[in-house]
């Protein structure tokens, strides 16, 4: 884990541009805001649409996330800090509590890395639950050679869960189309090459025209939304492996109130925001439509607190009768900070999909 990496929290300053009125600068294009497109290799001049380019970087053979560990590039609330897979065992706690101690008790973590989350919520559980859990990383990565053999590792989750299902920053890696609305005011698919390099295609039409009528109207020329049906299926497909429990999505997004207005795809490596390229060296990421996904939503400020991360300094008095016990409790409190900062982590939607009647209120 890199300390110093910041997680993915694009500033809202940063993407939400709004259209130059009279007199102030014009809207930033992205090859203005990051300069020119790096170009790997022969110049490959098909284009495609952002979903299929997308899926061939990331996943594709050689894809990034199929040779890259996420925490190599960047920082999510699972590197941050081992609190967050402690409030995360929390809730499997209360999950199995209403489902009355199920045995096994599972725990599928989606979108695993590299199965960071699973070892840290092994390792906050208390022995009973800890002895009758079932944990489950779900990848498309290889599974790492030293993984504890107490993790089952799989590029799909298992049937028939009872329990509790997480995604941590995984439905923003689910690949999805950009669309811009062109001179005549007509929403075309963005099409894009390996080397960033974009082109309007087609007018949106069918399912895709349907969905941006009902959750991202377009806008002007030049605006761009991006179409979240497939984060739809995607959370569908995840929750339908549950039999009973509670399904959770923790990651950054928008809800219709706020869309922004040129969209959000953007791209990391090493640390850093770099342009959204399609060429399989970066990560690429857009924020995610949360009001179009079943279930509840809450921050993960107010999640977290309701799981008792608190963030508060530990009392003044503490440091005389247990210095170590006080420099640990005030790490801890920096670290809470952290996950439950308004302006970063602490921003983001846990979604609550429940399935079945038992784990309905587990959340705020
Ligand atoms: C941003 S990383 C998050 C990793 C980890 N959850 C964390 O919070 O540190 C997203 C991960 O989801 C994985 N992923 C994306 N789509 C997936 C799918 N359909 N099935 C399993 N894993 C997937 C990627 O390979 C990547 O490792």
């Amino acid at each position: 884990m890199r300390e110093h990496y910041r997680p993915r929290v694009t500033p809202a300053s940063y993407w939400y541009v709004r259209p130059a009125a009279e007199g102030s600068p014009p809207a930033i294009p992205w090859s203005a805001r990051f300069g020119a497109s790096p170009t790997v290799g022969r110049v490959d001049t098909s284009y495609v649409p952002w979903r299929a380019a997308m899926e061939r970087a990331l996943y594709g053979p050689d894809g990034f996330f199929l040779r890259q560990a996420p925490a190599a590039h960047f920082r999510t609330s699972v590197h941050a800090s081992p609190l967050f897979a402690r409030a995360v065992a929390e809730l499997l706690l209360r999950v199995d509590e209403a489902l009355g101690h199920p045995d096994p008790l599972e725990f599928v973590d989606l979108g695993a890395g590299r199965g960071e989350l699973c070892l840290g919520v092994l390792a906050a559980l208390p022995p009973g639950p800890e002895q009758r859990v079932r944990v489950h990383a779900v990848e498309r990565a290889p599974r790492p050679p030293d993984l504890a053999p107490r993790v089952t590792w799989a590029d799909r989750p298992p049937e028939g869960v009872r329990g509790l299902l997480f995604a941590n920053e995984w439905l923003d890696n689910v690949p999805l189309d950009v669309t811009e609305t062109d001179d005549a005011g007509t929403p075309r698919y963005v099409l894009v090459r390996p080397d960033g390099e974009e082109r309007l295609g087609d007018p949106v039409s069918g399912a895709d025209a349907d969905w941006l009528r009902r959750w991202w109207p377009s806008g002007e020329p030049g605006t761009r939304a991006e179409i979240g049906a497939p984060r739809e299926a995607a959370w569908a497909a995840a929750t339908g492996c549950l039999n009973e429990g509670l399904a959770v999505a923790a990651d950054y997004g928008h809800t219709r109130a706020d869309r922004p207005p040129y969209g959000t795809l953007t791209g990391y490596r090493d640390g850093r925001q770099v342009p959204p390229v399609p060429d399989g060296t970066r990560d690429l990421t857009a924020h995610v439509a949360m009001d179009t996904l079943p279930g509840t939503r809450t921050t993960q400020r107010d999640a977290l607190h309701a799981l008792g991360i608190a963030g508060s300094r530990p009392p003044l008095s503490l440091a005389s009768s247990d210095p170590a016990g006080y420099v640990r409790a005030l790490a801890e409190a920096g670290e809470a900070a952290e996950l439950t900062d308004p302006r970063g982590l602490g921003a983001f939607t846990w979604l609550a999909t429940p399935v079945g009647a038992a784990c309905g209120h587990l959340l705020p």
